[in-house]
């Protein structure tokens, strides 16, 4: 395999970027995959030089579908031998539920395999390159696109080289900080345009997680609601496996204080309570409640662990990313553990005063060197408030 970087593409590789970012933004036409990464594929005739033309594109739409290689060779118009295939990500060689990508590019004839990013599955990691190179397929790694590519499948990366998911981190406050009034009063802080961009954020995941005092104060549904997330009938039909297969719903429950006919629990889908191991963990057989326990996180206050959650969630539900969608007590442990991967906050352009509740529960910061620091990826405004999307330094 060569790995090139663009500036090294030579005249007849100068629309080979150009490829490639076609395949990323087809690969972004699902909210996700999961458990399976997000692919794009393009396959260009020739060497796919500026003016050949374009013979087929495919994504991949969910686990059981077909992936995005079979897909765009499905629809190309033709499949001129010593074409070049464009993937986002380094293409299968093993059978799963469909057959191997590799197998199906080499009986398609394609010449050339540019890829953006390696597979990561131990069952590909480098075995789908080997595969295409051992057929005479001549395989080019794009370097300049891996980030994007990565990003694409942040969760999958996280989940098969971390073994736990990608964790964001929303919130919503107020221009000066506050979440709810001193009466916990805080429906509804952000607008109708906020709360919908927060449907987005849930399509995306896997699992939203939320803490048991969120669920006793405002017994929220925590569901996908397909009407506010603003999808035109080709996106719905692009994204009808995600829809149909919303997100897993968890609440973090130490103490089993969860409630049989929380909405939570009994809105259609799955809803799974994590207790302490060895507390009152005794639950009907009959009971809605889905019960895992889980070790205790070691700290002053007996809860559960955080990291053994999520690394919970990874193994048994192939969950790739999370939703923290939490107070201030839950969503301030998931910061000072370390385990925030992305923080979403909504700021409303209104003051609630210094009476009302804080953004996180964290104390015991003495210091400003001790202060927690992140970096702003991107400032939007949605509606009438503004959406900060920050990273840990
Ligand atoms: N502004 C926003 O974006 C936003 C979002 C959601 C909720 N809210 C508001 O937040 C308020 C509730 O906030 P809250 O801070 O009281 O509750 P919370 O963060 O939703 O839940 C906290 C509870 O989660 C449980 N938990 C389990 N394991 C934990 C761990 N390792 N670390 C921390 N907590 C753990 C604890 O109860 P156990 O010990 O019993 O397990 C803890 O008391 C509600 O009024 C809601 O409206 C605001």
């Amino acid at each position: 395999m060569q790995t090139l970087r663009n500036t090294e593409l030579d005249a007849l590789q100068a629309a080979w970027p150009q490829h490639m970012q076609r395949a990323i933004q087809l690969a972004a036409s699902v909210f996700s995959a999961a458990p399976n990464p997000r692919v794009g594929c393009v396959i260009v005739g020739g060497n796919a030089e500026a003016g050949d033309s374009v013979l087929g594109e495919g994504w991949h739409q969910g686990a059981g579908l077909p992936h995005a290689e079979p897909v765009a060779i499905a629809n190309a118009i033709r499949l001129a031998a010593g074409s070049t295939a464009f993937v986002t990500l380094e293409p299968c060689c093993h059978t799963g539920r469909t057959g191997p990508c590799s197998s199906a590019l080499i009986e398609a004839g394609v010449s050339r395999v540019v890829i953006a990013s390696k597979d990561p599955n131990p069952k590909v990691s480098g075995g789908g390159i080997a595969a295409l190179e051992a057929a005479g397929v001549e395989v080019f790694f794009l370097q300049d696109f891996e980030d994007g590519a990565r990003r694409l499948n942040r969760g999958f990366f996280s989940r098969l080289e971390r073994r736990r998911p990608f964790v964001r981190c929303k919130l919503a406050m107020s221009l000066d900080g506050r979440t709810a009034l001193a009466n916990g009063e805080s429906k509804w802080i952000t607008g109708a345009e906020a709360r919908s961009d927060v449907q987005r954020l849930r399509a995306e995941c896997d699992a939203i997680v939320t803490g048991i005092e969120t669920v006793l104060a405002d017994d929220p549904a925590m569901t996908l609601r397909q009407a506010e997330l603003g999808l035109n009938a080709q996106q719905l039909v692009w994204n009808e496996l995600r829809l149909s297969n919303p997100p897993l719903r968890v609440v973090l429950d130490s103490r089993g204080r969860l409630s049989e006919t929380a909405k939570i629990v009994t809105e259609p889908g799955r809803c799974i309570a994590y207790r302490l191991d060895g507390a009152n963990s005794s639950v009907e057989a009959s009971s809605p409640i889905a019960v895992r326990l889980a070790p205790n996180s070691g700290e002053s206050v007996s809860r559960v662990s955080l990291l053994s959650v999520l690394e919970s969630l990874a193994e048994l539900d192939e969950c790739n990313e999370v939703l923290v969608e939490a107070g201030a007590t839950l969503s301030g442990s998931f910061i000072e553990a370390g385990l925030v991967d992305e923080l979403i906050v909504y700021i409303a352009p209104k003051l609630l005063g210094s009476d009302g509740r804080p953004l996180l529960g964290m104390s015991g910061l003495n210091e400003l060197s001790d202060a927690i620091e992140f970096k702003v990826e991107s400032l939007e405004q949605v509606g009438a408030d503004i959406k900060v999307t920050l990273r840990p330094r």
